[in-house]
């Protein structure tokens, strides 16, 4: 689909990630009108855009009034939004851009968000619209790794395991918040295809990435999604990091291991630097190449633009280990 407009209206501009995403926007000459709730912190981002030559337009909105919501849609050529607890928050958002014929884009990473948007493909090829949902280091730093270690794998894989470590420079409200309404969901796991909920704590174990064995726990994050879809595999497990193991310092690490049909795994890993920054290059890159026209669906960031998008966006590396069982 290619759209008309060339402008992306984010939401939640002013926020920890969405500044981040500002400038990373920014840096790719994409046009973008600055939306949240207080006009304050937006003028302070514009103010700073244009002093580096990026001119932004500067939206008050609160997603919560669909009128002001709608209002400020309009004429634009992409939604990205950071407001989160995507859970809670999103579906309205993405009611919006399906009535607008609006695509969207959004960096959620709780599992049942994910699967809530994925859950809308019909309605979006109905719409004629793009909803890629997971475009920020989650899932899409553990999607990677799965989509490269699949095409290294003979068959439909029996098991994929990932994992993620994301160090922060910064915890905001929005992202405690959403850990907060998150963490009930509990462990979350895929086993012969069914999903299987767990009381958080679960399936613990060590996994040893980025040279340092960490302590892990199945948790509901979309990673888990991420990697079924981009595998296959009826056995599933997506660790975050238990409390013992919560990253010191701000360099940020996934792991995934794919289990062939002849038992033979595989593993890889990813360095991507300060958590959020790599979401914001993530989410402008994924935000680009939608503008740019892409297929109508609901898609994961990785489904809809491939394995070499989060190397593309962020310049990282992957490392890929074979072992023998
Ligand atoms: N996928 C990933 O790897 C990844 C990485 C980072 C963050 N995230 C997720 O992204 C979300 C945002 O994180 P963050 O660190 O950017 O949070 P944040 O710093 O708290 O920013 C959230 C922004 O949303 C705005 N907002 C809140 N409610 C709104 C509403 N009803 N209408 C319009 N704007 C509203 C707030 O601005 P006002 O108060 O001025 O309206 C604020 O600027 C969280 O859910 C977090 O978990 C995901």
């Amino acid at each position: 689909m290619t759209t008309a407009s060339t402008e992306v209206l984010l939401l939640g501009a002013a926020g920890n990630s969405g500044q981040l995403i500002a400038a990373e926007l920014a840096a790719r000459g994409v046009p973008v009108r600055l939306a949240g709730r207080r006009r304050g912190p937006l003028d302070d981002l514009a103010r700073a855009l244009a002093a580096g030559g990026a001119p932004a337009g500067v939206r008050v909105v609160d997603m919560s009034d669909a009128a002001s919501l709608a209002e400020a849609i309009s004429g634009t050529g992409v939604v990205l939004s950071t407001v989160g607890p995507f859970a809670r928050l999103a579906g309205p958002v993405i009611d919006a851009c399906l009535a607008a014929g609006v695509s969207y884009v959004d960096i959620a990473n709780e599992w049942p968000a994910v699967r809530a948007l994925l859950d809308r493909d019909e309605q979006a090829r109905a719409h004629a619209v793009t909803l890629v949902t997971g475009a920020g280091f989650g899932p899409a730093a553990t999607e990677t790794l799965v989509l490269r270690l699949v095409e290294r794998t003979a068959g439909t894989p029996e098991r994929v395991r990932v994992a993620a470590a994301a160090g922060v420079a910064r915890q905001s409200d929005g992202v405690r918040q959403t850990i907060q309404e998150s963490l009930p969901e509990g462990a979350i796991t895929y086993r012969d295809g069914q999903l299987v909920r767990e009381p958080l704590g679960s399936g613990a174990t060590t996994v040893t990435f980025g040279g340092t064995k960490r302590q892990m726990l199945p948790g509901p994050v979309a990673d888990l999604e991420a990697a079924r879809l981009a595998s296959g595999a009826p056995d599933v497990v997506a660790y975050i990091a238990g409390p013992a193991a919560r990253a010191a310092g701000t360099d940020s690490f996934t792991w995934a291991e794919v289990t062939g049909p002849d038992g033979r795994a595989i593993t890889a890993e990813l360095r991507t630097g300060e958590g959020v920054r790599a979401t914001a290059a993530i989410a402008a890159e994924v935000t680009r190449r939608v503008l740019a026209g892409a297929k109508p669906g609901a898609w994961t960031a990785g489904q809809l633009l491939g394995a070499g998008l989060v190397t593309d966006a962020i310049a990282a590396q992957v490392t890929v280990h074979e072992r023998r069982p």
